[in-house]
């Protein structure tokens, strides 16, 4: 199946803008999460930095390391060899200077990622032009930039008063310009991706933005295994984590109970290598254990 697709490209994000083909992304942070985005048929895989408390239990995005970032995306190019990977570029490594936005960048282009991901308007207009010119994707993202949310601040809606819906607007149509091939906005209200979208050539990807060009939803809140915070805008396909606690937890009470591992589950020897075994161990003199 994968081998049949058509590669996705920053140029496809445009085109399939053109033609009102919505674009699906899905976030993946490992071998199976990525590899079963792939299977499903995403468009865009992002290695997000919501990794920080989805996978590693942190409480911000804000804390997750460019290493850490680069290890999850390593497995997750193994798993989906064949999608566009987006990866996320986390907190304190891009706002500082262009030079270090590269550097980072690099880094993720070299780990197996197709694009890079950078939250905010502003100053980090600058980092996307400096990023494209030296030919690497860049995704914007509008809205709310957890990143540059204070620590315990929680998540809040975007862009609800006109002047600050019009800071939005104009910060995407900067993104654009500086050369961006696709915009993330993240928790706005559906009026203003309405007024958005269309004022846009490149595709807007939603998440809790209402009916956009694409939308993203974060993997382990799409098939339900995470659930120490889930906002209005996900929609849950699976329930995955009771699930999980329930196998655990019977395989848990078979260990107690004997009842596993059964037959089924032992690598069987010749009865001649056991007789030989046993005269060993016992033949030279040796006391048999047990
Ligand atoms: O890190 C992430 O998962 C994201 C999405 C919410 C777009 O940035």
């Amino acid at each position: 199946m994968t081998a049949e697709r058509t590669r996705f490209t920053p140029g496809t994000a445009r085109e399939r803008k053109a033609r009102g083909e919505p674009i699906a992304m899905v976030t993946a942070y490992d071998y199976v999460s990525a590899q079963s985005a792939e299977l499903a048929g995403v468009d865009i895989i992002l290695v997000g930095d919501s990794a920080a408390m989805t996978v590693l239990g942190y409480e911000s995005t804000r804390l997750v390391s460019v290493d850490e970032m680069l290890m999850l995306t390593r497995a997750a190019r193994r798993g989906a060899p064949a999608t566009f990977l987006v990866g996320d570029l986390p907190y304190g490594s891009y706002e500082e200077s262009d030079a270090v936005a590269l550097a980072t960048a690099a880094r993720f282009v070299d780990a197996g990622c197709d694009a890079v991901k950078m939250e905010g308007i502003g100053p980090i207009v600058g980092r996307a032009r400096a990023l494209v010119a030296r030919g690497i994707a860049v995704m914007g993202h509008v809205g709310l930039t957890p990143q540059h949310t204070g620590l315990g601040e929680g998540f809040r809606v975007q862009g609800r008063s006109a002047p600050s819906a019009i800071d939005i607007i104009e910060g995407a149509r900067e993104l654009e310009q500086a050369g961006c091939f696709a915009v993330v906005a993240e928790a706005i209200p559906a009026a203003v991706t309405r007024e958005l979208t269309p004022r846009l050539r490149v595709p807007i990807i939603g998440i809790g933005a209402g009916p956009a060009d694409g939308q993203v939803l974060v993997f382990n809140d799409l098939v339900g295994l995470y659930d120490a915070h889930v906002p209005r805008f996900v929609k849950r396909y699976a329930e995955i984590k009771p699930e999980l606690v329930d196998a655990v937890t019977r395989y848990v009470s078979d260990v107690r109970e004997r009842r596993f591992p059964g037959k089924e589950h032992e690598y069987g020897m010749e009865e001649l290598e056991i007789e030989r075994l046993r005269e060993r161990l016992d033949g030279k003199g040796g006391q048999r254990k047990g």
